[in-house]
């Protein structure tokens, strides 16, 4: 009788033990929990993303019956908050992190306290030095490719040069002048851009002269301030304004307008953000190339969630050496009639 009693309780407890841990299983399964955390929440193109991320998360919810919970963060611009902020993610359970590292080259404390407790990252925009990419197979980057984003931006005035050499040299005096307007010195981005933009205008034959340039850090008020001199050193001189987003680009036109010139100047810019492509819209802002965001958001989503759930990544996201997701993009340009 005993006996009977003990086989009747041990199977009791083994179906107990087996229904909870198979609901704390479907509980992992039915939702996936992500930590972001943006370097600076005011930075337009990040806006951008970010809102899009929110979209992309819903959307996957509604296709896959898997719950996206995000946390967002911003870790305004500071390197020692953002680190707190995946100490807490992962104190709160967060399945995957998605970074928008403050500090491109100080991503080692994130990836040691993921790795220690087993959580995957996604960087996202500023890419982590490759040391530090190849630390854990569960490190991965998207972002857009720099070189092929500055050949876009000067393609597009190559190609408007050879069709009609006077909307590119105003003056038609025979050389170009132009001002640049440079992002933030530790991103991975200005260098390159600034770099290969200049050198497809030159290799493409178009006869630029450099009147100036300076740093503004992505940041309109800065580019807005620093064309402002430009145009009261260099008056009726600039040409051409080369900026290295369209934040920066967008600053460079409130100076113009502020100046109340008379003079037409051709401002281009990077990113293809909403404030962009009003200015793209209205003419003020000459052409931008844009990443495909909805692409660019979907990926983030896509491959944290694939990361989470131990999945292949769908065909459309390919990834370069099993981490690297590059967006495509596009050049946009205002068509002069
Ligand atoms: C760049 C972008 C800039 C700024 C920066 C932040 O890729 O063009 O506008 O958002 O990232 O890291």
């Amino acid at each position: 009788m005993l006996r009977r009693k003990l086989v009747m309780f041990v199977l009791a407890t083994c179906m107990f033990l087996s229904a909870c841990h198979s609901s704390q299983k479907e509980d992992a399964m039915t939702s996936i929990r992500i930590g972001i955390s943006l370097y600076r929440g005011d930075d337009t193109f990040i806006n951008n993303i970010r809102s899009l991320v929110e979209e992309k998360a819903k959307e996957y919810e509604r296709e896959n019956g898997i719950k996206v919970i995000l946390d967002i963060q911003d870790a305004k611009g500071n390197q020692n908050t953002q680190n707190n902020q995946v100490e807490r993610f992962i104190s709160l359970g967060c399945d995957v992190l998605c970074i928008n590292p403050v500090d491109r080259m100080d991503a080692s404390t994130i990836i040691d306290k993921a790795m220690t407790a087993g959580v995957p990252v996604v960087f996202f925009n500023r890419q982590p030095v490759e040391e530090d990419m190849n630390r854990w197979d569960q490190l991965y980057y998207i972002g857009v490719d720099a070189k092929e984003t500055a050949i876009l931006q000067g393609k597009m005035v190559v190609d408007l040069y050879q069709e009609q050499p006077q909307a590119v040299d105003l003056n038609g005096d025979g050389v170009v002048s132009y001002v640049l307007l440079e992002g933030e010195t530790s991103h991975q981005d200005s260098l390159i851009r600034t770099q290969w933009s200049i050198q497809t205008l030159k290799n493409g034959g178009v006869p630029i002269e450099k009147i100036t340039g300076g740093i503004a850090n992505w940041e309109r008020s800065q580019a807005s301030a620093l064309m402002e001199q430009w145009l009261l050193s260099y008056p009726d001189t600039i040409e051409l304004v080369v900026s290295n987003n369209d934040d920066m680009a967008l600053g460079a036109i409130d100076a113009l307008e502020r100046a109340q010139s008379t003079t037409k100047v051709n401002v281009i810019g990077i990113d293809g953000t909403t404030p962009g492509l009003e200015a793209l819209e209205s003419g003020k802002l000459l052409g931008t190339v844009s990443a495909n965001k909805e692409l660019y958001a979907s990926a983030i989503v896509e491959l944290a969630a694939s990361c989470v759930l131990g999945e292949e990544l769908p065909k459309e996201y390919p990834l370069t050496d099993e981490k690297y997701y590059w967006t495509p993009q596009e050049i946009i340009i205002h068509r002069i009639e």
